[in-house]
């Protein structure tokens, strides 16, 4: 059995800096490591229509930038099939049957799916498409026989979700065809939640705290300026504190000891840099514009690749359409041993077909 990838986003909105380092900068290195088989990037339009079900334009739109976010972050579709789930019929169908495998009452216990609940204030009128999505989303992992899911935390329970299906399947079914895939969590706590700009806990489009991979040069340059510090720390001289202040978080995500070397020559590392703000002696302007460099330098190859790629959107669309037929191809056969499994492929059974007929003959 070969080693296969499969991860995706809800295509809600251009992709920011906690995207980049909360999951797709990682996805860069497992495509370039030569470790897998095969690697799926799948844009979930249509789990993101469980809960917009009635602005499928904003949806229709997120779809290209995201596509545009992936190509430029270096996801390369000759190693990577970047796919649109609601144009594989087999995920419908391959979820329709694990309805079966899962009581209500185990989807009433899944802690990420209860906490969205309350965030978007569903109350008495949750969608059933959306309280089902992890059942959706078990079929998202399994058609491609996924082992690897690189993921949030949040997503663990859709993972345990999955493996719990796919035992059941087997135990009811037969074992051999599906895979109990695993979650691949980012590798560190900075990873997981880059606060906004404004301090807040996370980078979020409602917040407007983001910083967009596909922002300016100039609107980078803004937003850091205004990045939120230490509110004490007013006068350079005043001692300042570096833990909840956003810059220095940003700077623990991004920053390395070489961009010390070529920017800032007076201090080895971060450290260094902290200790001194911290003393007091250092003013937020100097850091600032340390981070705007360090930031340019990741964000400056991400805007000329995408600019590569607005111009040639026909190419862009062609990767999706292609990317999108392969992921078919794989479903399909996936979808073919599911049924054989569950013995509803009538009509490719011919022991069955004989049995039939000799039976009423
Ligand atoms: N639920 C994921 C999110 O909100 C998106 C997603 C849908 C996904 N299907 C998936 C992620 C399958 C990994 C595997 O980000």
């Amino acid at each position: 059995m070969g080693k296969v990838i499969l991860t995706g986003d809800r295509p809600t909105g251009k992709l920011h800096l906690g995207h980049y380092v909360g999951s797709l900068k990682r996805r860069v290195q497992l495509q370039n490591s030569g470790e897998y088989d095969d690697i799926f990037i799948m844009i979930a339009d249509a789990q993101a229509l469980t809960d917009n079900a009635d602005n499928p334009e904003k949806i229709r739109e997120s779809i290209i930038e995201v596509t545009l976010d992936y190509l430029s972050c270096g996801i390369d579709p000759s190693k990577t099939h970047i796919f649109i789930q609601s144009q594989i019929q087999e995920l419908c169908e391959l979820s329709f049957y694990y309805m079966n495998l899962v009581t209500v009452s185990r989807l009433q216990r899944n802690p990420t799916v209860k906490a969205e609940i309350k965030m978007r204030d569903f109350q008495a009128s949750i969608p059933v498409g959306f309280y089902t999505y992890p059942i959706s989303q078990a079929a998202d992992i399994t058609l491609f026989k996924a082992d690897t899911v690189p993921v949030g935390e949040d997503q663990l329970p859709m993972l345990e979700q999955t493996r719990e299906i796919v035992r059941s399947f087997g135990n009811t079914y037969g074992e051999g065809v599906l895979v109990e895939p695993s979650a691949m969590l980012p590798d560190n706590k900075i990873c997981s939640r880059l606060p906004g700009t404004d301090g807040k806990a996370k980078m979020s489009k409602s917040l407007g705290n983001c910083i967009y991979l596909s922002d300016s040069a100039k609107d980078v340059k803004t937003k850091v300026m205004s990045m939120y510090t230490d509110p004490d720390h007013i006068r350079i001289e005043d001692p300042g504190k570096v833990e909840g202040n956003a810059v220095f978080t940003y700077l623990d995500a991004f920053s390395d000891d070489s961009h010390f070397e070529k920017y800032l020559p007076e201090y080895a590392n971060l450290d260094e840099l902290k200790a001194h703000y911290m003393k007091g002696g250092l003013g937020d302007v100097k850091v600032k514009k340390f981070l705007i460099k360090v930031l340019e330098e990741e964000l400056a190859p991400i805007r000329e690749r995408r600019a590569e790629y607005e111009k040639d959107v026909t190419k862009v669309l062609n990767i999706l359409k292609e990317g999108t037929d392969y992921a078919r191809s794989v479903g399909e056969k996936t979808l073919a041993e599911v049924k054989a499994a569950m013995k509803i492929n009538y009509f490719d059974d011919d022991a069955l077909l004989e049995t039939w007929k000799k039976k009423y003959n």
